[in-house]
């Protein structure tokens, strides 16, 4: 009987190591440790032994036993690695293929100079202030020194709506008036401001003009402000937007707001002031105007001009963008080119 038992383990086991599906298990399982397996049905047979043999037998069967059960669950183990592997393989993905990338938008390269632009005005104190599109041309004009009948006027062509004495804004300058009248309280505070915004002209499109553009406007005023804050304060800003060494002229001109009057250039990046095509030789590119505050136009914002004075500048953010990338023509920003765009 121990002889027999021993065989039936020998066999069992080899028999396990042929089996490689859950059907086969199941039925290994029935033929050896089921309840009517080979192994029960010796255990029933017990009774024709003898008493001395009995518990010898018994605790080999239950030997046997547990070899056959740790046997079975390792085979189960193995089976549904297999099983496993199996699954993945059949429902496998190649991960080596490329996405398909989602297309996210971008900012423009105006906004993007605009936001540079509050950054670097915010730092150094100056409030944004956003003024309207439509204004009126005693706005535009009128309060800024530029009467009716003043020949600056032709300066600028404008677009004129239905509504009498309506137009577009022709320059953030507009906003000047309704600056100092807001926040300067009744002439009596300081202020210090930019007022960015897009501006309309009824001209001629070409690489360097375009009927609508943004500009930067800014004012500050105080006791005591000189030409040489003016200067100061735009040379640093040129420095922080263009790059450390950037180099400033001012130039005397004629605004009808500002009394004296510059315009501003920087020294052309491309050549580095030797002279190129983009500076027309010149080495220099023009990028603002500026002045002091005209007394009258002080006045009009609410300012005694014996007691006040302060600085204006106007600059455009397209012009800069351009310059600073190097762009050849001013009608790429607005003629929405993807592959314009997405360049920055
Ligand atoms: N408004 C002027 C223009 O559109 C630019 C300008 C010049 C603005 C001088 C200013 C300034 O504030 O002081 O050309």
């Amino acid at each position: 009987m121990l002889d027999q038992l021993q065989a039936l383990q020998t066999q069992a086991l080899a028999d396990l190591n042929g089996v490689n599906s859950r059907a086969d298990l199941e039925a290994w399982d029935s033929q050896y440790i089921g309840k009517k397996g080979q192994l029960t049905q010796m255990l029933r047979n017990m009774g024709s032994l003898s008493k001395e043999e009995r518990p010898v037998f018994g605790k080999m069967a239950n030997d046997v036993k547990g070899v056959l059960e740790s046997a079975y669950i390792e085979r189960e183990r193995l089976i549904s690695e297999q099983e496993l592997a199996q699954d993945l393989e059949s429902g496998a993905v190649d991960i080596t293929l490329p996405g398909r990338p989602n297309p996210t938008g971008g900012l423009h390269p105006s906004t993007r100079t605009l936001r540079r632009f509050y950054d670097i005005w915010g730092d150094m104190g100056f409030q944004v202030y956003q003024s309207r599109d439509i204004e009126t041309d005693d706005m535009n004009f009128t309060q800024l020194n530029i009467p009716p009948h003043h020949p600056a006027r032709d300066m600028q062509d404008t677009f004129y709506t239905t509504t009498p004495n309506v137009i577009l804004r022709t320059h953030t300058s507009a906003g000047q008036i309704r600056a100092m009248r807001e926040l300067g309280g009744d002439g009596t505070k300081p202020l210090r401001v930019v007022l960015p915004g897009m501006c309309y002209r009824f001209e001629q499109i070409t690489v360097r003009s375009e009927v609508q553009f943004h500009q930067m406007e800014g004012i500050a005023i105080g006791k005591n402000i000189r030409m040489s804050d003016l200067k100061g304060t735009i040379t640093e800003f040129i420095r922080r937007f263009f790059s450390p060494t950037a180099k400033t002229r001012f130039r005397a001109s004629y605004f009808p707001f500002t009394e004296p009057s510059m315009e501003i250039d920087v020294e052309c990046f491309l050549c580095g002031g030797e002279g190129c095509r983009v500076c027309k030789h010149s080495g220099w590119l023009e990028i603002a105007g500026s002045g002091m505050i005209h007394p009258t136009v002080l006045r009009n914002g609410g300012y005694d001009p014996n007691e006040w004075s302060g600085f204006a500048f106007g600059m455009g953010p397209e012009r800069m963008t351009l310059l600073k990338h190097g762009i050849s023509d001013i009608r790429y920003f607005w003629a929405n080119d993807l592959r314009f765009l997405e360049q920055f």
